[in-house]
């Protein structure tokens, strides 16, 4: 099946997303084009996008989703979403998930295992998932962090524990770092069940998730190492992948996982 698509954000994911389209990587499915930011120029609107895409896919971040989301679903578009933390909004949440008459879908961005969650959640219950997430501290850095602070950070020689919490406290904090502690909320659909760490850690040379979901189903324990994204040291070069794998499976790709 063809499919449009439109994209919020050119940063590391949208920028590379874009690449793969142009590569022919997913066939039947083209890009029309990227929804500017602000004021920026590209001869593309987002009410242009509205027209002509079947699917929007945010990759610019949480602020984004609460921005453009509601309008594109809708609209009767189906969106995206990589800034899975916006969700931690409970009204938000409900109006992406609940109203139409567009859809929302998420990626699998930069973890795996949502899916086996997700089917312990539905068929049995979720009793606790914890997630241990290291990277390396410059990746972490933000703008609300005094001058001492982010010195520290960046001067340590042993992993630091930043943050533990539950996903409204991660994206609050980390909100470009901390999609994947949502993304298991949404997929274990309890957002009380998860509780997550966050480590800045110097010989993190590749960002890594450890995750243990403790279900009546059985134990599911997954441990990720992403790639850097090589644009962007606090996102992962797995994101544009698992959101071309979600188009191709909202085109019908036949022989995809759902
Ligand atoms: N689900 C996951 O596993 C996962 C993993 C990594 C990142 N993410 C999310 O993806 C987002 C994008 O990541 P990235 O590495 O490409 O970031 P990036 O900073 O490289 O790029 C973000 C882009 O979005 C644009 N943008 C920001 N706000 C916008 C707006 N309101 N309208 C239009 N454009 C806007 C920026 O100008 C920039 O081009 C992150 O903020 C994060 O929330 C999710």
């Amino acid at each position: 099946m063809a499919l449009t698509v439109a994209l919020i954000g050119s940063g590391a994911i949208g920028s590379r997303i874009a690449e793969l389209l142009d590569a022919g990587n997913a066939p039947g499915i083209q890009l029309a084009g990227f929804v500017p930011h602000g004021d920026a120029g590209t001869g593309f609107s987002f009410d242009e996008a509205l027209d002509v895409a079947d699917v929007v896919v945010e990759c610019a971040g949480v602020g984004a989703v609460a921005e453009f989301g509601p309008r594109v679903i809708s609209a009767g578009r189906d969106l995206l979403v990589t800034s899975i933390g916006a969700l931690c909004d409970g009204t938000l949440r409900k109006t992406l998930l609940d109203d139409g008459p567009g859809r929302t879908f998420l990626t699998s961005g930069a973890l795996g295992g949502l899916d086996a969650i997700a089917a312990a959640a539905a068929g049995g219950s979720i009793h606790r998932i914890t997630v241990e997430s290291r990277k390396l501290p410059a990746a972490l850095i933000q703008p609300w962090m005094d001058g001492e602070t982010k010195k520290g950070i960046l001067a340590t020689t042993h992993p630091v524990e930043l943050l533990r919490g539950g996903p409204a406290d991660m994206i609050k904090a980390f909100p470009k770092s901390t999609n994947v502690v949502s993304a298991l909320a949404v997929a274990a659909g309890d957002w009380d069940v998860v509780e997550a760490a966050l480590i800045a850690d110097p010989a993190a040379k590749q960002t890594s998730h450890h995750v243990v979901a403790e279900t009546s189903l059985g134990t599911l324990e997954v441990r990720v190492t992403n790639q850097a994204s090589p644009d962007n040291p606090a996102s992962s070069a797995l994101v544009p992948h698992a959101v071309v794998r979600g188009l191709k499976t909202l085109a019908n790709a036949s022989g995809t996982f759902i």
